[in-house]
């Protein structure tokens, strides 16, 4: 059988360390793109030079032409521009104008990949996530159960480890899950964390409890202050996590932007929602039973992200 081939648009911080898992993990062959010279060819020639220490039988390629992403099974697209000083005028960009500079980015990605993989699923990991996945959607018609961000992979993954590391128990056991957009409005769910089915709060004290819900919502903002830039290895992790359920076809349920219609009483919104991920993308969207607390969290949240979609123009 022919391996899977993955690609990966944006070679830099998460884009580069996407491929590191994928083929650390055996998933697929990887095509890095980026727009830089020499940058997606460099670290994929870097990383091909390592598959004879791992053992893996991968081919790397990278490009900035699009001609080598024909027919990928998965995209994933973490394209795009961070947050900095324009370096002539010494100002920060306005939360829309950054907006609109990485609608661009995305919006230019997405026709490309399209054109040359028109079935793939497409994995956004471009910021601000949940819009991002509006401008993914637009501009490749695919259908929605075709695109699909990552988000809550990541929260979810921060929330249990801050809770494994209080209780000193193995990360394995802490279930549990974070919906809503990719900002400080997410939503965890405490009633729905367990440790091995012991719910959580039967082992560990409230203020504690949120305390991590805190520290998980600024998770993206603790390693910005501790590097200076945002994070790469647990953001990459939580991607390739949702790539290799859909293509291993697993039926993961994983957190996930997914483009609600009528579910959670959202319509034409991308929002993390549980959803089952699986060789057609997002297989099924899990409608789970919330609190008028969990759904005031979710509106919350829900609010934040049609505010940044509203900047988009569509
Ligand atoms: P980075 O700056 O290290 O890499 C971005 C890469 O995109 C650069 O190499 C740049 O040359 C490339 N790029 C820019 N325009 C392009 C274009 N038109 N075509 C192809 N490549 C292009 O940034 P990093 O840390 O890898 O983050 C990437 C994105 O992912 C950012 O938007 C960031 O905010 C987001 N992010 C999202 C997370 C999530 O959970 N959804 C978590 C972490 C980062
Ligand atoms: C993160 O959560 C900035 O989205 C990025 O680390």
């Amino acid at each position: 059988m022919a391996r899977k081939k993955v690609t990966v648009v944006g070679a830099g911080n998460v884009g580069a360390t996407c491929a590191h898992w994928l083929v650390s993990k055996a998933l697929a062959d990887v095509v890095l793109i980026d727009v830089v010279e020499g940058l997606a060819a460099g670290k994929a020639l870097d990383l091909a030079e390592a598959m004879p220490v791992i053992g893996v039988d991968a081919k790397l390629t990278g490009s900035t032409n699009y001609e080598a992403t024909t027919d990928s099974d998965v995209v994933v697209i973490t394209a795009g521009v961070p947050r900095k000083k324009d370096p002539v005028t010494g100002k920060f960009p306005s939360r829309d104008e950054l907006v609109k500079t990485n609608q661009n980015i995305v919006g230019e990605v997405t026709r490309q990949v399209a054109k040359y993989s028109p079935n793939a699923v497409l994995v956004i990991v471009s910021n601000p996530l949940d819009a991002m996945c509006h401008v993914a959607l637009h501009e490749s018609g695919f259908p929605p159960e075709r695109v699909v961000g990552q988000a809550g992979a990541l929260d979810t993954a921060r929330y249990k480890t801050f809770l494994a590391m209080e209780l000193g128990v193995s990360v394995k056991d802490i279930h549990g899950m974070v919906l809503g957009g990719h900002g400080d409005t997410m939503v965890p769910l405490p009633r729905h964390t367990s440790v091995a089915g012991i719910p959580v709060r039967e082992l560990i004290a409230e203020d504690k409890l949120q305390a991590i819900i805190q520290r998980t919502r600024n998770g993206g903002g603790e390693i910005v202050s501790l590097i200076g830039v945002s994070a790469w290895y647990a953001p990459a992790a939580g991607t390739v996590e949702m790539v290799e359920a859909i293509l291993l076809d697993q039926k993961r349920v994983i957190p996930s932007a997914v483009l609600l219609k009528g579910q959670y009483g959202y319509n034409d919104l991308f929002i993390g929602v549980p959803a089952v991920l699986g060789a057609n993308g997002v297989e099924r969207i899990i409608e789970m039973e919330l609190n008028d607390e969990e759904k005031a969290m979710l509106e919350i949240s829900a609010k934040a992200v049609r505010d940044v979609v509203s900047i988009l123009g569509y």
